[in-house]
């Protein structure tokens, strides 16, 4: 059995923690507010400002984890390095979670050092940058603070007029307090997705069947499995990541993300860890994203994935703010449709988009597995928010 610290708690740490339970694992659940969802199934919990570098190096020499797992991006990652140095595991690597932690590290990675093709981009530091950078991107142009994720802070200008509007929007948006802008070109992109992609210590690097999705104001609304890509543009992908998922090394579940053209495929970006769209792993196979990673981590043989056919997700938001339990109803309605599953994450309070649980269904083809998902999130209400 090893002794695993979770690094953010959100809903995508509890199915990991309910996967790693499940083959006998020890987990302490960290975040920076009690009842966290994955803490609701751990063995322990920590409440602490993971960005707070010796906070996580207390609660480390308080428990003696083997492993670290971040589940979130907004961790001191420049801890975890030297964690990882002293001789602790960290998932996939530390240098993984520090690439990622910001938009800037990884995009340059992919970009000037692994050639993949990705959007054009620039950064910029002030507004007067935004607007040389904007200028030489083109019209619409996607601009995002480096430090940020779910769409916080970002907006697409279509007009040199909006730009300071946008470089607003981007300094309440961004985390932290690095001023740092990423500007990018727009892809106008037939879809996008996320291939999920497991990288193993002994075992060869596995890829997951192509995950759908639409988001909206940068968060995702549905996803679905498989995606419709033609297996040229997937071979590419593929290569993409396998180049991307090399470079960062270690061991876990990575979530690609590509935007697919006509004839082209553009990286966009990477978690290193399992992704929110691919939820639908929960429904669509037997081993979800959840049970790979834990598999992987602990270098146990995947000898094979049985994908059980079209598959669906659909968020389940919450419109106001409280800070009440939040009481759910038409569960049962939900339920009461075929095929459908749902996971209410368990979240002790909310606010305006925060995701609170996910319906899941399964059906004949993409098309109708996307409607079952909808119709079943649809009936799933939160009282007075
Ligand atoms: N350059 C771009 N061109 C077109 N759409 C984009 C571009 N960048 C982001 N988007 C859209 O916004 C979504 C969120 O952007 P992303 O960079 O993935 O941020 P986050 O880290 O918040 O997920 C993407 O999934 C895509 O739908
Ligand atoms: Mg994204």
């Amino acid at each position: 059995m090893k002794k695993i610290m979770l690094l953010g708690s959100g809903e995508l740490g509890k199915e990991f923690v309910i996967s790693a339970k499940r083959l006998g694992q020890y987990v302490i659940a960290v975040d920076r507010y009690k009842g966290a969802p994955a803490m609701q199934v751990a063995d322990e919990f920590e409440v602490i400002n993971m960005l707070d570098g010796d906070a996580i190096e207390k609660i480390v020499t308080k428990h003696r984890p083997d492993i670290i797992v971040p589940e979130i991006e907004a961790i001191r990652t420049e801890k975890l390095i030297s964690l990882e140095k002293s001789g602790l595991t960290i998932i996939p690597t530390a240098e993984a979670a520090h690439l990622t932690m910001n938009r800037d590290a990884i995009r340059d990675v992919a970009a000037r050092e692994l050639k993949l093709k990705t959007a054009n981009y620039s950064y910029a530091t002030s507004i007067d940058e935004l607007k040389n950078a904007a200028n030489k991107i083109g019209y619409p142009c996607v601009v995002k603070p480096v430090m940020s994720s779910s769409g916080k802070g970002q907006s697409v200008v279509k007009t040199p007029k909006q730009i300071e509007l946008a470089w607003n929007y981007a300094c309440d948006g961004m985390r932290g307090d690095k001023l740092k802008i990423i500007v990018e070109e727009f892809i106008p992109f037939e879809f996008e997705i996320t291939l999920l992609t497991v990288k193993q210590r002994t075992g060869k690097t596995i890829f997951i069947t192509p995950i759908g999705h639409r988001q909206e104001h940068g968060d995702y609304r549905e996803s679905w499995m498989p995606a419709k890509i033609k297996p040229q543009l997937l071979k590419k992908a593929h290569t993409m990541a396998k180049k991307i998922t090399d470079r960062l090394g270690g061991a876990g579940v990575f979530g690609v993300e590509f935007f697919i053209t006509k004839n082209d495929v553009y990286f966009s970006e990477l978690s290193p860890r399992p992704h929110d769209t691919g939820m639908v792993t929960l429904v669509s196979q037997n081993l979800s994203e959840f049970d790979l990673h834990i598999r992987a981590i602990l270098d146990l043989p995947i000898p094979e994935i049985r994908y059980y056919g079209p598959s669906a997700s659909a968020v389940v938001l919450a419109k106001k703010s409280s800070d009440e339990n939040p009481k759910f109803v038409g569960i049962d309605k939900a339920l009461s449709l075929k095929n459908v599953e749902v996971r209410v994450f368990g979240k002790p309070s909310t606010r305006p988009n925060r995701r609170m649980a996910v319906a899941l269904a399964c059906s004949k083809n993409i098309e109708q597995a996307k409607k079952l998902a909808i119709k079943a999130a649809a009936q799933i209400k939160i009282l007075d928010c």
